[in-house]
């Protein structure tokens, strides 16, 4: 039977307003809550640091909320002001924690513990702490906070200057790819993947990535560049705890998951330029308007997406596809912008991104080709002018099985101390979302933690991960830190 017991259990769950409980039941559940309470002094939950991994790790999520850079809603862009204030918390935060810290070339911030064994490699822990526009405040900031919380925990029982390896928490400074088009800058420098042309990319203001990091103090060069990249022999591993963004957790009634591996992306920037004229005057048989061909662009994308197998098997480019193919594929255009954008002009210029996803990377090349093929198509037949800029790629990452079965057991003991229940197997999933891990899989093994979201929404303001999720999460870290990397093992 899932325990009640109002604050310790994560099946919590509290009764419509207006139910109405015979006062029998009531006085039942008291008597029940407060046989639960008197048997909890000694049975362990005191190990379960109720007032840093939840209460403070919940009150420094709402409070990395507040710092935006934008008015009345949540936006931070890779060194933004507001990015700026948020690494300082952070570096506060860190150190309160006990680690030692310092910003590199990047902006990513790292807080660390060293070891016993000075020869030992690293276990990172990170995720990021930019956000896109109008954002919610867990994606990224819950597993920033929830590594330092479970860290600060280890401080606070003493065991932090004991490690049998050193552990980093590394906040990195870029994962949305919102500013320059190109997600992981910050753990992509980390794993030695960033290329030193990347630093020429410019954002909407014609400001390059070196402009925005020489603002802010960095050296913004090519060798700078060169100094965040980490040696993959000095590191163990890289785990990330990270709002699921879904809705699978919540349906299975589970607060954590494990993370199977992370579908691939592909982000393109389309251009159509057309011919600008007059709204009133150039006859409909004689335009060549790029809004109208931009949007015969995004339906196709759409059924290309929704039915791939039509386009691809009929077309026979891709060989036979089988009907189970192209799993998980999804593709987004979230951003359009015309020139000169007035109502009586037909637009010159219209550009637009384009996101797709899949599992399998072949399935997605398939469609990144098939949809290219379609555009100039297209483009041809409405007389207009298209170019395709192809601005990131990431490829399917496979999260390591020994470090996915290590957080599985923590995530068991962590709802098991936490429900007291039987707990049924913890949930492993597929991330259809992109995070910093895909970029740390080319320094190292990397495995993640998921955490249930109501109603499986993200990337949005109505984004909402309960107290006591926020607290499995930190315990899971905790468990796993304990088992792992203290050498002095929680019971479990
Ligand atoms: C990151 O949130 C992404 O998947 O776009
Ligand atoms: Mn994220
Ligand atoms: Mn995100």
């Amino acid at each position: 039977m899932a325990v009640v017991s109002g604050k310790s259990s994560l099946f919590y769950s509290v009764p419509a307003k207006n139910a109405s409980v015979p006062s029998l039941s009531i006085a039942l559940i008291l008597l029940l809550v407060a046989g639960l309470e008197a048997e909890s002094v000694d049975d362990g939950r005191n190990q379960l640091f109720a007032g840093i991994l939840r209460d403070e790790a919940v009150e420094r999520i709402n409070q990395l909320a507040k710092i935006s850079d934008a008015d009345g809603y949540l936006e931070r862009t890779f060194l933004s002001s507001a990015s700026v204030k948020a690494a300082q918390l952070i570096i506060e935060w860190m150190r309160d924690a006990g680690l030692r810290t310092w910003v590199d070339q990047m902006g990513n911030v790292h807080g660390r513990s060293e070891a016993l064994n000075t020869t030992a490699e690293t276990l990172l822990i990170g995720s990021h702490a930019d956000t896109v526009v109008d954002a919610g405040k867990f994606d990224g900031s819950l597993g920033i906070i929830c590594a330092i919380s479970a860290l600060k925990v280890l401080k606070t029982n003493g065991k932090l200057h004991k490690l049998s390896r050193p552990v980093e928490v590394i906040a990195f400074s870029d994962e949305e790819g919102v500013r320059f088009q190109s997600t992981f800058l910050g753990s992509a420098a980390i794993a030695g993947q960033l290329p030193a042309s990347a630093l020429r990319t410019s954002d909407k203001n014609g400001a390059t990535i070196q402009d925005v990091l020489k603002e802010n103090s960095f050296e913004g060069s090519d060798a700078s560049l060169l100094q965040v990249k980490y040696d993959p022999e000095s590191v163990w591993g890289y785990i990330e705890v990270h709002i699921e963004q879904g809705p699978v957790l919540e349906s299975l009634g589970s607060p954590l998951g494990i993370v199977k591996g992370i579908a691939g992306q592909t982000r393109l920037k389309v251009k159509v330029s057309g011919s600008q004229g007059h709204a009133g005057t150039v006859p409909m048989l004689m335009r060549q308007d790029s809004m109208v061909a931009a949007a015969e662009l995004i339906v196709n994308l759409e059924s290309l997406c929704k039915y791939p197998d039509r386009a691809l098997t009929y077309k026979e480019q891709c060989g036979s596809y089988k009907k189970e193919s192209f799993s998980g594929l999804v593709c987004t255009v979230g951003e359009i912008s015309s020139w000169p954008g007035a109502s009586n002009v037909i637009p010159g210029q219209v550009n637009f991104t384009v996101d797709i996803r899949a599992m399998d990377d072949d399935d997605r090349g398939a469609i990144v080709t098939e949809f290219s093929r379609q555009v100039y198509q297209i483009c041809d037949n409405r007389m207009v002018n298209c170019t395709i800029e192809h601005k990131h790629t990431a490829e399917a990452v496979h999260c390591d099985s020994e470090l996915s079965q290590q957080l599985k057991q923590a995530a068991h003991s962590t709802v098991k101390k936490m429900s007291r229940k039987i707990q049924d197997e913890v949930p492993v999933l597929m991330s259809g979302a992109g995070h910093d891990a895909m970029a740390m899989s080319h320094l190292t093994k990397v495995g993640m933690l998921f955490v249930r979201c109501r109603g499986g929404v993200s990337h949005s303001p109505d984004e909402y991960v309960s107290d006591n999720d926020v607290w499995a999460a930190g315990l899971v870290l905790l468990h796993f830190l304990d088992q792992h990397v203290s050498g002095d093992c929680m019971s479990s």
